[in-house]
């Protein structure tokens, strides 16, 4: 009844019938699946979880919230709230709206951008992943050439193609858009070179043109602050969603106060987008990873996954790449064009009880303790040694 089965990110046909498909709980750092099979879960729901699946915290919040009432004929004192709780952890922020999705956001962004400018050109580093609207769609069925018209690439950490892409725009530029790391599918991770980011808050600022970050995947993972803060870099506006309420459906965009009025003028909504549970959850989700710098918890028990898993790997005999910040790496072979080592390997970690994906970055929580890093690290073990003699080391 359901078309394609499972659709979009979540779907492992095209990867290996043997992957889990369908779960039926989640704990902490751990998952069943609807056969029973218990998993570490370095996936955390492709990015959503940040703070343990069913944070007692969280879903506390999320209940009493619940009790209260959730979505109701206008907003309650849970989006005040919460707009207040990111002002004050986002520097860039001083102002913030709320929807579901991350799409939602990033959209939100662009079309605010426009709105305030009265310019019409985005530029877009080629192959960033933005969401599933017909301007960011990766997938061309179905969208319309002029629903990207007034888009311009860009190549990511290559500051003269975004300076060549907005002389083009001439006067007509409105906003930049660009993630903080390049995390794109089937590509080792890439962290922004210093130079390119304040080359892009440079461009922007000339251009009188919105500099627009897209933290949806990101967001609370690297810095609570905002991804490029340590960077030193300030953009005009964020996009959040995936974590920010540990699983609640959430997206946000924050902004300047110069973006404020175009933010209030423009029409956006939705049926679902005022839900205080959600924002209940986002606003423990916030707190606990403000509190407990989730960030620099995650950092280390990334670092330990990494160095054990770049030991293991050499100790059988092969190469690997393991990229991007440790809280939401990547693994690759080397000498493995069409996946196909890689592809085993996860298949290997699923069946040693370990959930990672072949070519899309993981995902740290605070939920991981060094235990399950550990344990991941034996199960590494086990995957390695599988892959003796079937490939070459
Ligand atoms: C960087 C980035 N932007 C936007 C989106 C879209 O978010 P959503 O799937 O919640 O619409 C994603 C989702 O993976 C993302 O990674």
């Amino acid at each position: 009844v359901i078309p394609g089965g499972v659709y979009g990110h979540l779907k492992t046909s095209g990867l290996d019938p043997s992957l889990p498909q369908f779960f039926e709980r989640g704990d902490g750092s751990q998952v069943w699946d609807v056969d029973g099979k218990q998993y570490t879960d370095l996936m955390c729901s492709f990015g959503p979880m940040i703070v343990g699946h069913g944070n007692p915290i969280v879903r506390r919040a999320a209940q009493q919230q619940a009790e209260l009432g959730d979505t109701l004929s206008g907003p309650t004192k849970r989006m005040v709230e919460l707009a207040e709780l990111f002002v004050e952890t986002v520097p860039s922020a001083d102002w913030a709206m709320f929807s579901k999705n991350g799409t939602d956001a990033t959209t939100m962004a662009v079309t605010t951008a426009r709105a305030a400018t009265g310019k019409r050109v985005i530029l877009v580093a080629r192959g960033s992943y933005h969401g599933a609207a017909p301007w960011c769609t990766p997938n061309p069925l179905g969208v319309v050439a002029e629903d990207r018209a007034f888009l311009k690439y860009f190549e990511y950490n290559d500051l003269p193609s975004a300076e060549r892409a907005a002389a083009e725009a001439g006067g007509d530029l409105a906003g930049i858009i660009v993630t903080p790391i390049r995390h794109d599918m089937k590509h080792d991770v890439e962290l922004p070179d210093s130079a390119f980011a304040r080359g892009l808050r440079a461009l922007a600022t000339r251009a009188s043109a919105a500099l627009i970050l897209d933290d949806v995947r990101c967001g609370f993972r690297l810095n609570v602050q905002g991804s490029w803060e340590n960077l030193g870099v300030r953009p005009d506006m964020v996009a959040w969603s995936k974590a920010i309420a540990n699983g609640f459906p959430l997206g946000a965009l924050t902004g300047v106060s110069s973006l404020k009025e175009a933010a209030s003028s423009i029409f956006v909504t939705g049926s679902f987008w005022y839900s205080a549970v959600s924002m209940a959850a986002s606003i423990a989700t916030i707190t606990l990873l403000r509190e407990h710098n989730g960030p620099e918890q995650m950092r280390l028990t990334g670092s330990r996954l990494r160095s054990g898993l770049l030991e293991r790997s050499s100790a059988n005999g092969f190469a690997i790449r393991h990229t991007g910040p440790v809280q939401m790496p990547v693994l690759s072979f080397d000498d493995d064009p069409n996946f196909e080592k890689v592809l085993h390997w996860t298949v290997q970690m699923a069946e040693r009880g370990v959930i990672v994906h072949p070519w899309h970055n993981w995902f740290l929580s605070t939920a991981h303790t060094i235990e399950d890093i550990d344990r991941v690290i034996a199960a590494s073990d086990y995957a390695f040694a599988s892959m003796r003699g079937k490939f070459d080391a």
